[in-house]
């Protein structure tokens, strides 16, 4: 159900009241946090342009999974919280949808923003695409070109009903181009959730996360496990497996997400008892990001990460069949491992290969990518927008 926000809707935010052009930006899960957090920043330093909206989903809604990262990532308070929470993909995605339409009819924004790929990213352009507002979408264009990944149809879907194209990797506007989306409509800006680090980078360094978790920096391996493919059925154990026989030569250290929290008590319950290998809970961004910056390498099926260790220069062991984001292989210091848990027991001996690479930041992913996002919603939102906005109704 949508917070009590909703019921002084009209108070708390009185829809057009000045001339300021009005992003409403819509974040659900953890790693949409960082995508969008210095976005906020770039639009509250042109206030006197632009008016800005937050709301967040409630997809993720434990405190490790969201609330610390609207504290650490100094976004302040969202506008509207919908606490949509868990459910089946329709369900998730169905009440954000019916959640978030009465704040795009009441806010009517003149952009509504949204980053990444998750549910509530496809519910948030379903919904605002049918109300005929502008959609700029964060992250355009990456493919994995797997559609049983619940992932690679919000892109797809998302893309089609954008815009605005906002790329961070060369490839994709090849993948936008192909699928028919016009060319002014692509714009390469760079990686925001690479802003977020660039500017949390002092207060990662100074956290020393390894040194408080008992571990040596540049000696241990960091792990994070998700997806539903690899969790959600018999391949958990196998990797459980696996990372007892890695532990064994070097500490490995593995904040659980809840999903896979709640597979390992079924799958492997002893896990956690394992010499050398630590489970935590889910841990905030400062703390991570400190984690990755020390480890000898990271094992993940995440997205975000293969981008963050590229940037850090960390080795990173992806265990997926396929990524999106092939830069990261052909330029920085992920390799594939195939969904194949087994080979994690190779960990340290792939680590040290990958770490012999030469291995590169992909092009803008300098900490200025939302400045260039705000940037063109500045410049060219007029242009672009211009039927669009003589058609929404009510208008
Ligand atoms: C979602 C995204 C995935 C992203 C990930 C980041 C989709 C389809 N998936 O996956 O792309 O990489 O977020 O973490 O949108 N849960 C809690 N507390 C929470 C959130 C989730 O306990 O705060 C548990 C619930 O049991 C829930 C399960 O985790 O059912 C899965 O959550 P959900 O948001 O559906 O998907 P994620 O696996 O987190």
């Amino acid at each position: 159900m949508i917070s009590s926000r909703m019921d002084s809707l009209s108070s708390s935010r009185p829809g057009r009241v000045d001339s300021r052009r009005k992003i409403l930006s819509v974040v659900g899960t953890r790693p949409n946090f960082m995508k969008v957090a210095p976005i906020v920043g770039a639009l509250e330093r042109r206030r006197d342009e632009f008016d800005h909206v937050l709301v967040h989903t409630g997809q993720h809604y434990d405190e490790a999974m969201s609330e610390i990262f609207f504290e650490e990532l100094g976004v302040g308070e969202p506008d509207y919280r919908l606490g949509v929470g868990s459910g089946t993909h329709a369900l998730q995605t169905a009440r954000v949808m019916e959640c978030l339409e009465p704040v795009l009819l009441e806010e009517r924004p003149d952009t509504v923003l949204v980053p990444g790929d998750v549910n509530s990213t496809l519910a948030a352009a379903l919904v605002a695409s049918k109300l005929g507002l502008p959609i700029a979408h964060v992250e355009a264009g990456l493919r994995s070109f797997d559609r049983t990944m619940p992932e690679e149809i919000n892109r797809v879907l998302t893309d089609a009903m954008s815009d605005l194209l906002f790329t961070h990797s060369p490839e994709a506007r090849e993948h936008l181009l192909i699928e028919g989306r016009e060319e002014r409509t692509i714009h390469y800006v760079g990686n925001t959730m690479i802003d977020t680090l660039v500017a949390m980078r002092e207060r990662i360094d100074a956290r020393d996360a390894p040194t408080r978790h008992g571990l040596a920096a540049g000696e241990y391996l960091l792990v994070t496990l998700h997806r539903p493919a690899l969790v959600d059925g018999p391949l958990l154990a196998v990797a459980a497996e696996a990372l007892r026989a890695v532990a064994a030569q070097m500490p490995v250290v593995f904040p659980v997400h809840p999903r896979t929290r709640a597979r390992l008590a079924v799958e492997d319950p002893t896990l956690a008892g394992t010499a050398g290998l630590a489970l935590l809970e889910p841990i905030g961004y400062l703390e991570f990001l400190s984690l990755i910056a020390g480890a000898a390498g990271v094992l993940t099926d995440s997205g975000g990460i293969q981008e963050e260790t590229t940037f850090l220069g960390v080795p990173c062991l992806t265990l997926r069949a396929n990524t999106e984001r092939p830069i990261t292989e052909s330029m920085g210091t992920n390799m594939l491992l195939g969904l194949a848990p087994e080979r994690i027991r190779e960990a340290p001996e792939l680590l040290a290969r990958v770490r012999e690479r030469s291995n590169r930041v992909p092009p803008l992913w300098d900490g200025h990518a939302a400045e260039r996002i705000v940037d063109v919603l500045g410049v060219q939102m007029a242009d672009v927008f211009a039927l669009a906005r003589d058609d929404v109704p009510g208008r």
